[in-house]
């Protein structure tokens, strides 16, 4: 598919007003994206699994005007209360959108959100906030064109949550999303999210995440800036190599069900993403002494107990601890007297691979 096919025909329903709300999960990556060119285009593809419990619910409301504006109508409450900070964002997602979603100013919007997790966890909510939003807007364009089957309902919505922020278009699906185009991965594109299309052993299935708040504070560097850091980037054309070749090589892994490699793959692209940041011009070094503490007793526990714990980190200090449901036990009483202490206010949220968003009645 390309861009030109997201671009809608004449529309033949009709709507005046109404309301609906989609309730749509963050996810956490296994194969990082990082470094884009132009319009959202992910300079190498990622994988990720979709999470269940960290999740953003909006509602849209819209109601037709008489005429139709110059710019775009909207109002934004987060979490009940009038957000004029993130309105800019919102903008800037309707300007790249606009395209692929004429009505938008022939329509007044009140949006609603609100996160399952506290904004101040460092849990970025742009990936469940921006998918979330591309459904609702989904939800109106289907009502505008009844004849929409479901197929081109979720790619459009992951191509739309794209444009709001890259990561977000992994999490329309679930439990395994790959994005970005790949020789092994058939059908995968660098303008939406795919489900992930082979088998994957029942061990990966309900794989378990905890996340582990180190650091609450705002993100030290913007996405918008970190992405940008790997253009002149003395190391990355080889990096975007890289994550070719760990893909081709989690499809092995969760074929066969190797987790041992899938510790190797998942730990090393963690910290090849921060090794990034820590070489680039300029450089940014975002683990805290805690997160550095964490994962120095996860690489001693394995080696002591044999657990498959292992850990993924996003651009930020938390620390994302995944394992096998079967392990799920022995895992969280070790979370809870050994990393817990290395968390802000002992705080950790237990998270699990999820399905998707959901439409809420
Ligand atoms: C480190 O999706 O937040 O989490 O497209 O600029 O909105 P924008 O970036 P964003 O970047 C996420 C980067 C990451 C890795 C990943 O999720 O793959």
């Amino acid at each position: 598919m390309t861009e030109q096919d997201f671009l809608p025909q004449e529309y033949s329903g009709r709507a005046t007003e109404g309301e609906v709300t989609w309730q749509s999960p963050s996810n956490i990556a296994l194969v990082k994206y990082w470094g884009k060119l132009d319009n959202q285009i992910p300079a190498n593809p990622s994988i990720s699994f979709t999470l269940n419990n960290c999740r953003t619910t909006t509602t849209l409301r819209y109601s037709k005007k008489e005429k139709a504006a110059t710019d775009f109508d909207f109002e934004l409450y987060f979490e009940k209360e009038k957000k004029e900070s993130f309105k800019p964002k919102i903008q800037k997602f309707f300007e790249r959108t606009f395209e692929y979603l004429p009505f938008l100013k022939d329509y007044k919007f009140t949006i609603e959100t609100s996160n399952s997790f506290p904004h101040s966890s460092g849990i970025a909510s742009s990936a469940s906030g921006m998918s979330a939003l591309a459904l609702c807007l989904m939800s109106l364009e289907k009502e505008l064109d009844p004849t929409m089957d479901n197929e081109f309902f979720t790619k459009k919505a992951s191509f739309l949550a794209r444009l709001g922020s890259g990561s977000a278009c992994r999490s329309i699906e679930g439990e395994l999303v790959v994005w970005g185009e790949n020789e092994e991965i058939k059908g995968s594109s660098n303008l939406f999210g795919l489900k992930y299309p082979y088998a994957v052993l029942e061990v990966f299935q309900n794989y378990q995440d905890t996340i582990l708040l180190v650091d609450k504070g705002e993100k030290q560097v913007s996405s918008t800036v970190g992405h940008s850091l790997m253009e002149e980037h003395p190391y990355a054309e080889r990096r975007f190599a890289q994550a070719h070749e760990n893909l081709g090589k989690l499809k092995q892994i969760l074929k066969k069900g190797d987790l041992e490699e899938f510790i190797k793959v998942v730990e090393s692209e963690a910290l090849t993403l921060h090794a990034m940041m820590m070489t680039s011009q300029p450089y940014f070094l975002l683990m805290k002494p805690n997160t550095l503490a964490i994962i120095e007793k996860i690489f001693r526990f394995r080696k002591e107990t044999g657990s498959h714990l292992c850990f993924t980190l996003d651009a930020g200090a938390n620390v994302h601890v995944l394992y096998p449901e079967k392990e799920k036990e022995e895992v969280l009483q070790f979370i809870k007297t050994e990393l817990a202490q290395h968390c802000d206010k002992g705080q950790f949220i237990e998270d699990h691979t999820g399905m998707g968003a959901k439409k809420l009645a």
